[in-house]
């Protein structure tokens, strides 16, 4: 089987349209799903959540989406500094007050957890878990520096055993590990990227029999029409430049 696994999207339309006009013309997926993290830094929340139930794209709760649909009194992000977290703080207030009634149902009524039977839940075999930050917490943050013991920990949490595939996003960074037959694979980002590189990120995992191979895909959108839609908002123009810069502001920016 061939799942292609996106996530944090966050309200980034033009991405998520990129992303799934290359599912459909160029990764050969037989299905997809997405990891959560809809809505957040960018004015086409509604928009983004109309276009994944109109796809019929299953998925799980982000942090972000559970959040806005409880009413928290805060998106369960982390901050680098204080100014980040005033940036932070200002893009849920938006979202919060902006969702319509029915994308907050649509948040609310996500799943936590979603496993995946490549080879059928028929007989004993390998398991795919999809998650968006950990099997314990959507607001925990697994980073590919996490130790053996952490992640084998979280693998304990989930019921992963060898052969088993856990798969997350959250951080926006995308990586792959090994360790004792458990794959480990952090999807990246579609819609804010911060590993530097602008385009739209997502993961083709090609799985059954026991074997994972993941193909990080990068997909270039209408960038120019994602930082105008910003712009044009109320949110920061800082995240518009977060688009372009793909959150490091020394990286190789896009034209
Ligand atoms: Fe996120």
């Amino acid at each position: 089987m061939r799942y292609a696994l996106i996530s944090d999207i966050h309200a980034n339309l033009p991405a998520l349209e990129a992303v799934l006009t290359d599912i459909a013309t160029g990764a050969r997926a037989d299905a997809t799903y997405h990891l959560g993290d809809l809505v957040g830094y960018a004015p086409w929340a509604d928009e983004v959540v109309a276009l994944i139930e109109r796809a019929g794209i299953p998925g799980v709760a982000g942090n972000y989406d559970s959040t806005v649909a409880a009413g928290y009194k805060h998106c369960g992000c982390r901050y680098e500094d204080p100014h980040q977290e005033a940036l932070s703080h200002l893009s849920y207030g938006w979202t919060r007050t902006h969702v319509s009634r029915s994308t907050r149902r649509y948040l609310g009524g996500l799943p936590f957890r979603i496993d995946l039977l490549p080879d059928g839940g028929h007989q004993p075999g390998q398991r795919v878990i999809l998650v968006h930050g950990t099997p314990t917490l959507n607001t925990l943050y697994w980073t590919e520096d996490r130790s053996d013991e952490f992640c084998l920990k979280m693998a304990g949490h989930a019921g992963a055993g060898a052969g088993d595939v856990l798969c997350f996003g959250h951080t926006h960074k995308p990586w792959h590990r090994e360790i004792q037959g458990i794959h480990f694979i952090n999807t990246g980002s579609v819609g804010r990227p911060k590993d530097g590189d602008w385009r739209a990120g997502y993961v083709v995992l090609e799985a059954g029999g026991g074997t994972a191979r993941a193909e990080f895909r990068r997909v270039e959108y209408d960038l120019s029409r994602a930082m105008a839609g910003i712009r044009a908002s109320e949110l920061p123009d800082e995240f518009a430049e977060h688009l372009r810069t793909g959150g490091l502001p020394a990286a190789t920016a896009a034209p």
